[in-house]
This record gives C-alpha cells, sequence and structure tokens, in this order.
C-alpha cells in the first residue's frame, strides 16, 4: 500500500505525486488562549503521523463497554492509500489574538481583491487549513474528520471542499482533465530545480519556521458548465491554445509539444491566440514566474436553480503569494475562459517545513 513519509524537510503533500481525492478543510481557531492553541497544533502534528501511516488516532473498539471511541472507524483497516496531510496557517492566525505578530512572515497577507471574483465570505479565509490527498476518498475524509474531532473545543470548520478527482499532474504521471475537458497539469511544474526555485521558500521570508515551506493559495472556482457545453470545439480550443483531445498547444500536435506563442496563423495572428489561457499564463510571457498547481475537481450537486454546482478546486504552492497575485491578476482582467469560470472562494495560507522527526509540532517555534 503507497505511503508516503511524513518526517522530512517538506511536508509531504506539495511535491508528493497528486493523488485521486482530496478534502481540503479550513478552520477558524475559537480558543482564547496560546497555549490551547499550542495543544491543538502538537495534537494536530502527532495524529497526522499515525494517519498518514494508516494507522487510528485512538482506540475503534473501546476495551471498556462505556468507552466513547477514540477514534471513528471508517478507514480502520484500508491502510493510508497514500495518505498526505499539508497543515497552513492563514494570515489571521497572526493578527494578535495569540500574540504572534512578530512570527508573521514579511508581506504574509490576505489576498487583494481581484477581478473575475465573486467571493463568498463563507468559503473565504481561515486561521488554520488541512489539505488532505489520499487514493482513496474515505481515508482523506477519516483524516481530516478525527482531526477536527480531538480539537473540536478550540477550532471551528469554516469551509471545505471535496475533490473527486485530481486535475494536475506531477513527474511521470498521465495528465488528467478537468470538468471542461481539457487536459490539465501538462506544463505544471515537475523538476526539483523547479521546485527549489519556484516552490520551496528559502531564508527570505526572515521566519525559521517557513524554511522548507511554501505558500498554499486555494481558489474554488466555479464553471459554467451548462453554458461551456454549448461551445463549438475551435472556441473552446481558442480559449485554452491547446486541443482538447491530445491536448497539444495549438501551435504543435503532441500534448508536451512546447507551445509557439510566436507561430502565425495564416489569415495573420499567433496561432495560440494572445488572450487564450496558455498564453496569458506560461512562464514565457510571465517574466519567467511559475507556480505548482495541485487542483482537483469537485462538485456540490446542484445549485438554487438546478444548474451544476462543480469546478476546480485550484491550488498552488508558491515561494510567494505574489506569483498567484500576478497570474491572476492577468488571467482575471484578459482570459477568455472568465465567460465560464468565477472565482466563490478563497484562502492564501502559509505552509511550515517539514518535521524533522518524532517529537516536533508545527508551531513549535512560536510557543
Ligand atoms: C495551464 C485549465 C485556472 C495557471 C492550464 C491548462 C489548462 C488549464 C487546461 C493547459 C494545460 C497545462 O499546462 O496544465 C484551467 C482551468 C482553470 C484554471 C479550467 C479554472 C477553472 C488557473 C488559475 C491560474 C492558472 C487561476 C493561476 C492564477 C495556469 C498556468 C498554466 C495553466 C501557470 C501553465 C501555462 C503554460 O505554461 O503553458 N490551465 N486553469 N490556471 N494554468 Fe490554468
Amino acid at each position: 500500500d503507497e505511503r508516503h513519509p511524513f518526517y522530512g524537510e517538506h511536508q509531504a503533500g506539495i511535491s508528493t505525486p497528486p493523488q485521486d481525492h482530496l478534502v481540503f478543510t479550513a478552520f477558524d481557531v475559537t480558543a482564547t488562549t496560546p497555549v490551547e492553541l499550542q495543544l491543538v497544533l502538537a495534537k494536530w502534528s502527532a495524529a497526522m503521523a499515525e494517519l498518514t501511516n494508516g494507522r487510528p488516532v485512538g482506540k475503534v473498539q473501546p476495551a471498556r463497554a462505556n468507552g466513547v471511541p477514540g477514534d471513528t472507524g471508517e478507514a480502520a483497516d484500508m491502510g493510508p492509500h497514500g495518505l498526505t496531510l499539508t497543515l497552513g496557517f492563514g494570515p489571521s492566525l497572526f493578527d494578535g489574538r495569540f500574540g504572534l505578530e512578530k512570527f508573521k512572515p514579511a508581506g504574509f497577507d490576505q489576498l487583494p481583491a481581484m477581478a473575475g471574483e465573486s467571493l463568498d465570505p463563507a468559503m473565504t479565509g481561515g486561521d488554520l487549513c488541512i489539505q488532505a490527498c489520499a487514493n482513496d476518498p474515505q481515508v482523506a475524509y477519516h483524516a481530516v474528520r478525527n482531526l477536527a474531532r480531538m480539537a473540536r473545543t478550540s477550532v471551528r470548520t469554516r469551509w471545505t471542499v471535496l475533490g473527486f478527482g485530481r486535475a494536475s499532474a506531477g513527474a511521470n504521471q498521465i495528465t488528467p482533465r478537468n470538468l471542461l475537458g481539457f487536459k490539465d497539469g501538462t506544463r505544471n511544474i515537475k523538476t526539483e530545480e523547479d521546485f527549489a526555485e519556484h516552490v520551496w521558500v528559502g531564508d527570505e521570508a526572515g521566519q525559521g519556521w517557513m524554511a522548507g515551506g511554501s505558500y498554499l493559495v486555494a481558489r474554488k472556482i466555479h464553471m459554467m458548465i451548462e453554458t461551456w457545453d454549448e461551445d463549438p470545439i475551435n472556441d473552446q480550443q481558442g480559449i485554452f491554445g491547446r486541443t482538447k483531445q491530445a491536448g497539444a498547444p495549438l501551435s504543435g500536435t503532441r500534448e508536451h509539444d512546447v507551445p509557439d506563442f510566436h507561430a502565425a496563423a495564416p489569415g495573420g495572428g499567433p496561432v495560440i491566440p494572445a488572450d487564450s489561457h496558455i498564453a496569458l499564463a506560461a512562464h514565457e510571457n510571465n517574466g519567467g514566474t511559475k507556480i505548482l498547481r495541485r487542483g482537483y475537481n469537485f462538485t456540490d450537486g446542484l445549485d438554487a436553480v438546478g444548474r451544476l454546482d462543480a469546478g476546480l478546486m485550484f491550488l498552488s504552492f508558491q515561494r510567494d503569494p505574489e506569483q498567484f497575485v500576478a497570474l491572476q491578476r492577468k488571467l482575471g482582467s484578459s482570459d477568455r475562459l472568465n465567460e465560464y469560470i468565477r472565482h466563490v472562494g478563497s484562502g492564501v495560507y502559509a505552509v511550515p517545513g517539514g518535521l524533522p522527526a518524532a517529537g516536533n509540532y508545527y508551531g513549535k517555534e512560536f510557543f
């Protein structure tokens, strides 16, 4: 059974090749004292090590008849299924309630308001977040459920998204498709050099606890699926700048052909439209900016008027949230895709570096 080491330089769930399922949950801390927060972080860190090894967080079957099960049990005997649990801290955690102002990384704040979004406060922000990914959905769900349960007097779930299929690719993975039917993750970050340059935080944050960490941006993006499904193929392909079946750039024939943004169409103008998603987002056209995309397809069933309520739970990791902001500013104002999507949820989280060994816990430096 696939398992990923819990201890290491970086938290698992970032460079880990994306697993099939996601449970993303953001929490508000309701505790009022630093020591209560400290206890949550210590308990969670120890429990995460157990869960990612496929072990329960307490007794499923207590010995005494009046004993309440310590673990809720729905993943008993299932194994780890590649589970990773990645913890992040929202900017609001450093607002002064716990005396953590001096641990706030320089420039780490809520994302600025941007075009193309209509954010629901109920799906935005959070003091803490957990990204649970696994190859079995119940294993991921069990992990978050039990972490929330053991901290229920100190944290409250703020928003959560269940992702049912990965919509990004890591090294040596087949590229999956998002709900618009296009291959997603073709030109994602895949090499160690790119991780070092674009994803992992070094000492620039001025905070030792962020070394080896990263910044997670979460965007719940609703898709107008019914409208998209009536759009002709040439328009769909022009929107992305890629073919649908093969996922090839319009300037090439195979998925991994390098897009040529200068190739000219017979009638004039570039073969890959300048306002297509890939032309706007590509590092060649953004001063070298790259981000790691690690998103998932989600559905919440139907909306109030019976349309499909579904889309992309966009998750990206970067060394500086500004990488995302710069790209999204551009996409939000010019991307032809905007006619078919709307950003409805959002969060940015500082993801600390990995724990070196048992006995440590996330945020230990704060107390
Ligand atoms: C590329 C879909 C939102 C950044 C792509 C590709 C697809 C896609 C199909 C081409 C294949 C690939 O290289 O992965 C979507 C959909 C979105 C969405 C359906 C929303 C529902 C975003 C957002 C950002 C972003 C919000 C960042 C702000 C990128 C980047 C690339 C990319 C950097 C790679 C471009 C390249 O280097 O060629 N996306 N995307 N995408 N997307 Fe998105």
